[in-house]
C-alpha cells in the first residue's frame, strides 16, 4: 500500500459512455430509466476502502468525529465507516468514530435534476461536539463551501472532506474535497443513494437516467 502523500483521483472522462445495461444486475423496476451503468457498485465499494485507507493513514491516533450530510451521503459514509472499522481491527488500530447527520436543503430550486447553490443547513445545528476533535464530512460531492464555514465555527482541531464525487465544472476552483473517489463530468448521476425526486436511492449502482426515466419521475 502506497503513502498517504500521494492522493490519486480516479478522473472518469467526458466520453465514458458507462457500461451497458445487460452486463450487470439492478433492480427490475429500473429498466427503462437508466441509460447505463456509470460507476458500477463493486467499483465504488473498493474506491471507498481506498479511501479508508487514506483516512487512517491521515488520522493516526486521533478520534475521528463523522459528520454524514443526508440524504444523498448515508451509503457512502455507512461503507466509509464500516471500511475504517475493518482496517482499525485488522491492523489493531483501532480508532473511535463517532457518526452524526445533517441535512442540506436548498429551499428555492431542488426538483428534477436542478438544484440551487444557496444551501441551509438543517437537523443538527449544534455541532459543538466538534470542538477540539477531527472531523471528517462525508458528502456525495454537493456544494461544501457553506457547511465548512458552519462547521469552522465549532473550532474543529481537524476538518477534512470526502467526497464519493467531484463533478467537473469549467472554472474549477480548488476542490475542498480532501478525499474524492471519483472525478466525473457535470452530469446528472442517480443510484448508491443519489436521487432523483426520491427515486433510484435504492440502486446500488451510479447511473445515468434514460430520457423514459427523466420523464417518469418528473415533478
Ligand atoms: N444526482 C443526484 N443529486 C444531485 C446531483 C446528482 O448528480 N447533483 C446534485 N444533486
Ligand atoms: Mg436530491
Amino acid at each position: 500500500m502506497d503513502n498517504a502523500g500521494i492522493k490519486r483521483r480516479i478522473v472518469i472522462k467526458d466520453d465514458w459512455p458507462g457500461y451497458s445495461l445487460d452486463l450487470f444486475t439492478y433492480p427490475e423496476h429500473y429498466h427503462d430509466d437508466i441509460e447505463n451503468i456509470y460507476i458500477p457498485h463493486g467499483v465504488i465499494m473498493n474506491r471507498t476502502e481506498r479511501l479508508a485507507h487514506y483516512i487512517m493513514d491521515d488520522f493516526r491516533d486521533d478520534n475521528i468525529m463523522v459528520l454524514c450530510v443526508l440524504k444523498g451521503g448515508y451509503k457512502f459514509c455507512a461503507d466509509l465507516v464500516e471500511f475504517i472499522k475493518i482496517l482499525g481491527r485488522n491492523s489493531n488500530k483501532y480508532l473511535e468514530t463517532r457518526v452524526e447527520f445533517i441535512r442540506l436543503k436548498s429551499y428555492l430550486v431542488g426538483s428534477n435534476d436542478q438544484s440551487t447553490e444557496d444551501l441551509h443547513i438543517i437537523g443538527c445545528q449544534d455541532l459543538s461536539f466538534l470542538r477540539g476533535k477531527v472531523c471528517a464530512i462525508v458528502d456525495t460531492g454537493k456544494t461544501m463551501k457553506a457547511l465548512l464555514k458552519h462547521v469552522e465555527t465549532f473550532e474543529p482541531k481537524m476538518v477534512k472532506v470526502a467526497g464519493l464525487l467531484v463533478k467537473r465544472l469549467p472554472n474549477m476552483a480548488e476542490s475542498l474535497t480532501d478525499y474524492v473517489g471519483f472525478e466525473i463530468p457535470n452530469r446528472f448521476v442517480v443510484g448508491y443513494a443519489l436521487d432523483y425526486n426520491e427515486y433510484f436511492r435504492d440502486l446500488n449502482h451510479i447511473c445515468v437516467l434514460s430520457r423514459t426515466g427523466k420523464m417518469k419521475y418528473k415533478i
